[in-house]
């Protein structure tokens, strides 16, 4: 099968932009974006589709197995995992690749997401040593302990600025695992912070509710913990 990968080419924050185009063709039904980023950079010398030599394509990956969340990006206009999106189910065999926009990038299809890591700190979304977690909602834990901060809920979210005050789903997903698990005592700063940085902010539109790679049922968990944080305060 061929394709058609129209890149965005960016080499740092300040430079010039544009898509370029690669032909790409494999044999693998399970070919997916970021295989065929792997297969180009691996190229003794990577032409576009005019025949013209490029450098290598800049973008990041880790585990290549769906668990890091590294490597998400524009595929198409949605924001997936590259390597999740398989290259057979895009339309048309094109398939436009950007870097995620809420993000600062670094360079192509690369972008600095520490912003996600700052706002789980400034939440302290972590449990002390001493504290006891209660096992009543273990099914919902365990989904909330899912999330990769990858970034893909944050991309389409209307709220959502990485220099803004409102963390999105990103931060609500880690807390809501601590909120059903601590009890009251325990989790007060953190209910205190949620109701700050998820509460105030969020528009309750669901744009993110079918976004997430890894499947996390953003409604329920954020209904859930809305209540848990909301009813402290009226008690
Ligand atoms: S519900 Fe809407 S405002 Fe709230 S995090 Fe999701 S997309 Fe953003
Ligand atoms: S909730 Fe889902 S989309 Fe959002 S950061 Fe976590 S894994 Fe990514
Ligand atoms: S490289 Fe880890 S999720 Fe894609």
């Amino acid at each position: 099968m061929k394709y058609l990968l129209e890149i965005w080419r960016q080499a740092s924050p300040g430079a010039g932009s544009c898509f370029r185009s690669y032909v790409y063709e494999t044999e693998q039904a399970g070919a997916t974006v970021a295989s065929a980023l792997q297969d180009l950079n691996e190229r003794p010398t990577l032409t576009d589709v005019n025949g013209v030599t490029d450098s290598k394509i800049v973008w990041a990956c880790s585990c290549l197995q769906k668990k890091c969340g590294a490597c998400a990006m524009l595929v198409n206009g949605r924001p997936q995992l590259a390597c999740k999106a398989l290259l057979s189910e895009q339309k048309k065999g094109v398939i436009r690749l950007e870097p995620l926009r809420k993000f600062p990038l670094v360079a192509d299809l690369m972008v600095n997401r520490e912003v996600l890591f700052a706002h789980l700190q400034e939440m302290k979304v972590w449990a002390e040593s001493s504290v006891s977690v209660n096992d009543k909602n273990n099914a919902l834990m365990y989904e909330a302990s899912l999330c990769l901060q990858c970034g893909c809920c944050l991309e389409v979210c209307p709220n959502f600025s990485p220099t803004g005050r409102f963390f999105g789903m990103a931060a609500m997903v880690p807390s809501a695992r601590l909120l059903m698990g601590l009890d009251s005592v325990s989790s007060k700063q953190l209910r205190r912070q949620y109701r700050k940085a998820i509460v105030d902010g969020c528009g309750k539109s669901l744009a993110c509710q079918n976004i997430c790679p890894a499947g996390i049922d953003i409604e329920q968990l954020m209904s859930r913990s809305n209540a848990v944080t909301l009813w402290h305060l009226l008690r």
